[in-house]
């Protein structure tokens, strides 16, 4: 076994990797080898380039223009009928790509399994999950779960499920597949050892989704139960909606591949991806690469030019995953290149060195990469405090209070919505906790038909089954 990895690894510069060879037990040679195997050996030496950060092809900004961005509230009565038809023809199935580290949230466990909702502290896999079950319950259909999970959390997310008896859904219609891993270089080209018999790997970035549907046989799933489109959600929105009509019949009648919903940005500087047309491409740029002059661009009547920005949720067609995927080796997103800290086994001396600064380059790709890719691909903009509170920080931005708060938000402006009486402060905030169980409603309109109370009093109000 040595010798035949010896001489891969030696061809792609990285004979390092077998360094400890000789003080491995039989187990760990096996999981080096295993490791080693995981890595897409025959692209590093595009890979290493990358890393080094160079050749790296800019997007020219010289040719840019806003997108065309479609509003939610003028989808017509007819797209949206469309839409139902979809889904209750089983052509639709929800799919959630939960294989990231989830670093800044700082949570012991898979980010799904965190509680979020505001009164009943439901994970958000149970909100999902209770989403699903009464979509399918609203249009008689049988829908199948596709979750994404990695190798850093695949175990733990499938024991969380059975923990919880998989809430209710049917156990088989709720498939989950693992990501493909990148490992952490060195600032000049060397992949780092976690452990001497462990490379440092991590998920390969949510654009790795688009392989793992096709290399897990989950796309070959999806067309044997005649499912067209993929409602693709992250993990960490307790706001989304897993399976949106308007959004779905909008799509499919534009004969759009990929679609994406954005938000007017909360201010210039906004940490989102941000929607733009170079030339005749519909792109995402984020926020990072996003130059100032163009960020703080502004129309003739003073408001932001630039102002679509992606929350991350698509609907992607089967058949544009297919065609892309169709030749897995040619087929590949730009990857992203970011500079972390990353322990690492230091090679003279064989112990583990915990970084200070950032020591080491990490490789993502990113679904939105498939936007220029995409026939007819569109954008529609939906409401924020009704779509999206990502949690991302255990503090401040994006944290779990303020996810806490917007769903207590929404609850509240459905529950105003129905004609209950909610005092709400000028942002739209209630005084007390409220949560609305998706089995009660999807959106408000349905609200409007349940049994309520007259009135949101002092004490936390909790609509459930
Ligand atoms: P983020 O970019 O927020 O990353 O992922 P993260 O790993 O969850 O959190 P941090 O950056 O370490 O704090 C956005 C979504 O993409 C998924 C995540 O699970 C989340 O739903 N994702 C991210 C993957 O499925 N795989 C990846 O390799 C990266």
């Amino acid at each position: 076994m040595k010798a035949a990895l010896a001489d891969q690894l030696a061809r792609v510069n990285q004979a390092h990797l077998l360094r400890f060879w000789d003080e491995l037990t039989e187990d760990q040679r096996r999981q080096l080898a295993d490791d080693i195997n995981a890595v897409p050996l025959d692209r590093l030496p595009h890979l290493t380039t990358v890393v080094r950060g160079e050749g790296a092809a800019e997007t020219d900004l010289s040719n840019i223009q806003p997108p065309l961005v479609v509003s939610k509230s003028s989808v017509g009565r007819a797209e949206i009928e469309h839409g139902q038809s979809l889904i209750a023809a089983g052509k639709v199935a929800p799919f959630t790509v939960a294989g990231g580290q989830g670093t800044r949230l700082g949570f012991d466990g898979p980010k799904g399994a965190f509680e979020i909702s505001p009164v009943k502290n439901k994970s958000l896999f149970r909100l999902f999950a209770e989403h699903i079950r009464a979509t399918e319950r609203r249009y008689d259909v049988e829908l199948t779960w596709y979750i994404m999970t990695s190798p850093i959390n695949h175990v733990d997310t499938v024991a969380y499920f059975e923990t919880n008896r998989y809430f209710e859904l049917t156990v088989e219609r709720v498939k989950f597949f693992q990501q493909g891993v990148m490992p952490s270089f060195s600032t000049d080209g060397q992949i780092l050892l976690a452990d001497k018999h462990r490379l440092a790997l991590s998920p390969d970035g949510h654009g790795g989704s688009l392989l793992a549907l096709a290399q897990s046989g989950m796309l070959k799933d999806m067309a044997a139960k005649g499912i067209e489109h993929i409602s693709y959600f992250q993990v960490d929105n307790p706001l989304v909606h897993c399976i949106d009509p308007a959004f779905i019949g909008l799509h499919d009648r534009s004969g759009s591949e990929m679609s994406s919903k954005s938000l007017a940005k909360a201010d210039d500087f906004e940490k989102v991806g941000n929607f733009v047309m170079v030339g005749d491409q519909l792109r995402v740029i984020e926020y990072s690469n996003m130059p100032d002059k163009i960020a703080t661009a502004r129309n003739d009547d003073g408001s932001r030019k630039y102002d679509a920005g992606s929350i991350a949720i698509h609907l992607i067609r089967r058949a544009f995953v297919e065609r892309l995927t169709a030749d897995p080796a040619a087929f590949g997103l730009p990857w992203h290149r970011a500079v972390k800290k990353v322990p690492h086994v230091d090679l003279k001396s064989g112990t583990l060195v915990e970084p200070d600064e950032p020591n080491a380059v990490k490789l993502e790709s990113f679904i939105f990469d498939a936007l220029p890719l995409a026939q007819k691909p569109l954008v529609m903009e939906v409401e924020r405090a009704d779509e999206f509170s990502p949690v991302k920080n255990a503090e401040g931005v994006d944290s779990v209070a303020t996810a806490k708060r917007d769903m207590s938000r929404r609850a509240a402006q459905w529950l105003q919505h129905a004609g209950v009486s909610v005092s709400r402060d000028a942002d739209g905030y209630p005084p007390v906790a409220c949560e609305i169980s998706p089995m009660v409603a999807l959106d408000a309109d349905e609200l409007k038909h349940k049994r309520l109370p007259k009135v949101v009093s002092n004490e936390p109000v909790y609509l459930g089954e």
